[in-house]
């Protein structure tokens, strides 16, 4: 899309922490099962970063196996792109830190938290980035650590069936947050950017959106508008689990996310049909199907891993499109669909030849 050059993709990488956890292991901590997370979301389970690792540490992972697929080193990288909700600390960012640790240190390094949807506004501004004569190779990260804000405190419980029934308190604490909490799991997906040479390729439109009259219908109400930020009213209340209106946000996804697509289609000149795969934020199975039914697109180009690794917020996107890479879905020429909706709201889509 920039006048100067084409962004490429030249390696892709990801990273899942530990063993999965199924929807039985929720079910040993509050009242779900089984069948209804699975109807209702197409998820069936989910990983999560074990106590003391950070979203830097999981995009580590994920970010050595892109270099490899590179065939570079940390050092050839002069910019780092972070994309996390659920960063190592409030402050600083995740993106320096993960730079230490690849062994990049001095390099620009930016967070961006655009939640769900951050890998398509992380594509706009690795193709602005690439255009000027100073970045040449990008690293751009999603990685989250939901763990976190899992609303039980004794994790023993998911892991044997033999393990006793939580108090009533934990039982009815995490039953409250249960709509949520089935849905989340940890990982990070990293992605090597460079100059391509052909200038057909890369980025060809981009749809973008925000709007913050929906900011209460997905966050997390612990903030800097209360002194102090962190209080035992935070604990109390667990104002650090996100709170989340589902319906509404089911709502604009499946209402914003094909007009999105239409309009960046229009913009980039191409016709739906000529798009080969879609690769969709994956909140929910039913989301997706119902965008696909809407846009009337085949069941084989919605690529989709709900059922293994549930939401992964920022780092769904780069997890996916490498799984797909590597499964070999991908192919030189390809035009692919990026499309997300998280919280913000912030919405969009884009159109990238491969
Ligand atoms: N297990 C069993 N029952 C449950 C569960 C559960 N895990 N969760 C909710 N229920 C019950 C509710 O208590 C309710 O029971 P009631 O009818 O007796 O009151 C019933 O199931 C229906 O609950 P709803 O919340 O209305 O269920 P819904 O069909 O809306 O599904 C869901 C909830 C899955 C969260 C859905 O609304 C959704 O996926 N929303 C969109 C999520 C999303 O896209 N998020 C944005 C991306 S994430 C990001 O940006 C960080």
């Amino acid at each position: 899309m920039s006048a100067k050059s084409s962004l490429s993709i030249v390696g892709t990488g990801s990273y899942l922490p530990g063993k999965p956890y199924t929807n039985h292991d929720l079910a040993r901590v509050m009242d779900t099962d089984d069948a209804w997370i699975q109807q209702r979301t197409g998820i069936a389970q989910r990983h999560y970063a074990p106590e003391g690792v950070g979203a830097s540490d999981l995009a580590l992972e994920a970010s050595k196996r892109a270099l490899a697929a590179a065939k570079l080193a940390a050092e050839d990288i002069d910019y780092i792109l972070f994309a996390t909700m659920t960063p190592d600390f409030i402050l600083p960012g995740s993106a320096p830190v993960l730079g230490a640790k690849l062994g990049a240190a001095g390099i620009p390094a930016l967070d961006i938290r655009q939640q769900c949807a951050a890998m398509i506004y992380a594509l706009q501004l690795a193709d602005a980035l690439i255009a000027t004569d100073n970045v040449s190779r990008i690293l751009l990260v999603g990685a989250e650590a939901h763990a976190g804000f899992m609303p039980w405190n004794d994790w023993d419980l998911l892991d044997s069936a033999d393990a006793p029934r939580p108090s009533d308190a934990a039982w009815k604490r995490a039953t409250d947050h249960r709509a949520l909490a089935v849905l989340f799991g940890d990982g990070a997906g990293a992605w090597v950017l460079t100059r391509g040479p052909r200038f057909d390729r890369g980025l060809l439109a981009i749809d973008l959106h925000a709007d913050g009259n929906y900011a209460t219908k997905l966050h997390i109400p612990a903030g800097f508008r209360t002194r102090p930020f962190i209080s035992k009213k935070t604990v109390d209340e667990d104002l650090f689990i996100p709170r989340m209106e589902g319906k509404d946000v089911f709502k604009h996804a499946v209402t914003k996310l094909p007009k999105s697509v239409l309009r960046c289609c229009s913009r980039a000149g191409v016709k739906l049909e000529d798009v080969d795969l879609f690769v969709a934020h994956q909140a929910n199975q039913r989301i997706n199907e119902s965008v696909r039914e809407a846009l009337g697109v085949p069941i084989e180009k919605v690529p989709s891993n709900i059922a293994r690794v549930g939401n992964t917020s920022a780092a769904t996107i780069p997890i996916l499109y490498d799984e797909i890479v590597r499964s070999g879905q991908v192919k030189e020429g390809m035009l692919i669909c990026f499309l997300a909706l998280g919280a913000g709201l912030h919405w969009g889509s884009a159109l990238f030849r491969v």
